[in-house]
């Protein structure tokens, strides 16, 4: 089936909510392989804890599509993905005392991307007069703030 062209702001929300979904799925994925390529016992708690995380944000991101009135559906996410494929391509590469550096690097980019994701949802949310769906996408992205900051202070004290 040919995908409908996207008209109106409502639209692309709907579009870059179901695209989300997806980030946050790859994100659990990513976190998953994280977690199994580091060494570091404090990474592989931080990456637990990030996981556990990651499901409150896919609940909250299932709590707006219910308040816009939307089914559950998701739509591709090419960015995570390929943030998720250069995590395994270098991990592959690279010697396994190298591991966590990598991780953090990749977490950390997962994070900026997811960011980015969440500021445009907050703005539309807003403009589109959805406050309830504005406030839950404004928890995600408090979330992704904290995490990439304690992953910056982690990989600086690891590479100083
Ligand atoms: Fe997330």
């Amino acid at each position: 089936m040919a995908q409908q062209k996207l008209e109106t702001p409502e639209e692309l929300f709907h579009y870059q909510l179901r695209s989300a979904r997806t980030m946050e799925q790859h994100s659990l994925e990513s976190l998953d392989e994280l977690h199994a390529a580091v060494s570091d016992t404090k990474l592989k708690k931080m990456f637990s804890h990030h996981a556990d995380e990651t499901r409150e944000q896919i609940d909250h991101l299932e709590q707006v599509f219910a308040l816009m009135g939307y089914d559950l559906t998701t739509a591709p996410s090419p960015a995570t993905t390929g943030i998720k494929n250069q995590a395994a391509g270098i991990l592959e590469k690279a010697d396994s005392k190298l591991h966590n550096q990598i991780a953090l690097v990749s977490a950390l980019g997962n994070e900026h991307f997811e960011i980015s994701a969440y500021t445009a949802l907050i703005f539309q949310a807003q403009a589109l007069g959805n406050a309830d769906a504005a406030k839950l996408l404004t928890d995600n992205i408090d979330q992704e703030i904290h995490t990439s900051k304690e992953l910056r202070s982690t990989l600086k004290e690891m590479l100083s």
